[in-house]
């Protein structure tokens, strides 16, 4: 089975958020499964610089008027086939993959344009998808673009991680991204008058999943359905949930390189040192007895952590400790740094992005808080698992479907992994604050156990990989 992957971000080249994270373990994980899983990315300089020896292996001529574009073909380290997009106009830019200069529809129409035209012509070697799997927005026209082409071609899997992000343009763009005027319909890719890249995907593809079961539900509802749930209720026997995994390669407290010592399930002594070590990184206070939560986020109003802001005062006045790691919403990191200058040796943070303090964050912490107002699936808190730091999240998406709360029968079944709570409001989470402080200091042992049945839980990228191949089996046989 031959499966053509599309998308914006990989990791550890380019990555923003959770998708990269998918993009640089689903497609090796399907490999092993006997899955031929291809990857096509647009060839920014970070991947260019990663394989300056790709091949030119299919012409495209001019992409959108901006060019010719030709696709480049590589391996990643790990084996997996990855073609480049090679639009230099549009791709040859630095800085982040979402930075706008006033042309993102340009830059991801072509993308998906790009992966429509590779999926349905294969490349100068005959290699040719079965499948073309689109991840996101940015890749949401490339079942539209097949569509309107007619003729043949292959089956295609929508796969939303993240509703709230739609690509929204104005009604001019369609010509300039060569999508016939019929497409601007209900039926189409029109939206509230405008038009919206996602809806291509959820419209056109023969298939359309999300990143957990639970969110699967959710979009479906006026909630969480950011004005897409009537469509996505009215297609809801093509839409499944598959939860996303993690890659053990790169999240081990007993491997990952990034941490000043390793650990394990068996021998857990090695976190203490972590949580010693973190706590002289951030200059709090060094007492092994206080509580320590972490936050490793996109500062966006997504993942709920105003509430947190408003709970510093509590959380301090609890003998607990913060750290933060995060960018993004300005008003949140002046917030968090107004915190950590108000509460010093009780309360840091660290605005940027950086992946080695993220495991050293995770494995260091006592708690890791995702108080999302949604959250398709959420990797952190997974992380977080795997690292024995008790996940704190409000129940929704994916937290709600990979975390469960500590309570009496939970414990008693040996099921309890961390904190659940249910109202978005800042009194929920400071009471579950309450709880888990509580939890910390009086009943050692229990959260011991706990965190040894996080450690043991089993959210491997080899199950997804699983859930993917049936979802391909009933397009291709
Ligand atoms: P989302 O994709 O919505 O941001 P996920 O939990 O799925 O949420 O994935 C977030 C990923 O990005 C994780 O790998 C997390 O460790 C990482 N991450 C987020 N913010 C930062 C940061 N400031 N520094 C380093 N890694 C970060
Ligand atoms: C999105 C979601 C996150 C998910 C990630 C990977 O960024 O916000 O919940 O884990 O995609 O699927």
């Amino acid at each position: 089975m031959r499966v053509l992957h599309a998308a914006a971000e990989l990791f550890p080249w380019v990555k923003v958020g959770g998708l990269g994270d998918v993009l640089g373990a689903l497609p090796q994980a399907q490999r092993s499964l006997g899955i031929k899983a291809r990857l096509l990315l647009p060839a920014y300089p970070a991947l260019k610089k990663v394989f300056p020896a790709a091949s030119v292996v299919g012409e495209i001529g001019d992409l959108l008027g901006t060019g010719s574009a030709r696709f480049l073909l590589d391996r990643t380290p790990e084996g997996v086939p990855i073609y480049l997009l090679d639009a230099p106009y549009l791709f040859d830019r630095p800085g982040s993959p979402y930075e706008d200069a006033g042309d993102s529809e340009v830059r991801f129409g072509a993308l998906s344009l790009g992966a429509a035209w590779l999926a349905k012509h294969g490349d100068s070697h005959h290699w040719k998808p079965e499948i073309l799997h689109c991840h996101d927005w940015q890749t949401g026209l490339a079942p539209a673009y097949l569509h309107y082409w007619g003729g043949v071609r292959p089956a295609t899997v929508m796969t939303v991680h993240n509703l709230a992000y739609q690509g929204l343009y104005s009604r001019e763009v369609l010509s300039r991204l060569a999508l016939p005027d019929e497409a601007f319909q209900m039926a189409g890719v029109e939206f509230h008058g405008l038009v919206n890249f996602l809806k291509g995907g959820l419209q056109f593809a023969d298939r359309l999943t999300t990143v957990s079961p639970t969110y699967a539900q959710e979009i479906q509802g006026v909630e969480l359905g950011c004005g897409l749930d009537g469509l996505l209720h009215h297609r809801r026997q093509d839409l499944v949930g598959i939860l996303n995994g993690v890659d053990g390669h790169v999240w081990s407290p007993s491997a990952s390189p990034h941490l000043p010592t390793h650990y394990s399930a068996q021998h857990r002594s090695g976190k203490m040192v972590c949580k010693n070590r973190l706590q002289q990184e951030f200059h709090l206070v060094e007492a092994a007895e206080a509580p320590l939560f972490a936050v490793v986020s996109r500062l966006a109003t997504q993942k709920g952590l105003d509430l947190i802001l408003a709970n510093v005062e509590h959380l301090v006045g609890l003998g607990a400790q913060l750290a933060l790691l995060g960018a993004g919403d300005p008003a949140l990191e002046a917030g968090f740094h107004a915190a950590a200058h108000h509460h010093r040796g009780r309360v840091a943070c660290r605005i940027g992005y950086d992946e080695a303090l993220a495991h050293r964050i995770l494995a260091g912490a006592d708690v890791l808080m995702v108080p999302s107002r949604f959250e398709p699936c959420g990797l952190t808190q997974l992380y977080a698992l795997a690292y024995g730091t008790l996940p704190l999240v409000r129940r929704t998406g994916g937290l709600a479907d990979t975390v469960v709360d500590v309570n009496t029968t939970s414990m008693d079944e040996g099921k309890a992994t961390g904190f659940v709570f249910e109202e978005a409001t800042a009194e929920a989470l400071g009471q579950t604050l309450d709880r888990a402080c509580a939890f910390f200091t009086h009943r050692a042992k229990d959260w011991e156990k706990v965190q040894v049945t996080g450690m043991k839980q089993d959210f491997s990228w080899r199950a997804s990989a699983k859930g993917y191949l049936e979802l391909y089996q009933g397009l291709v046989g």
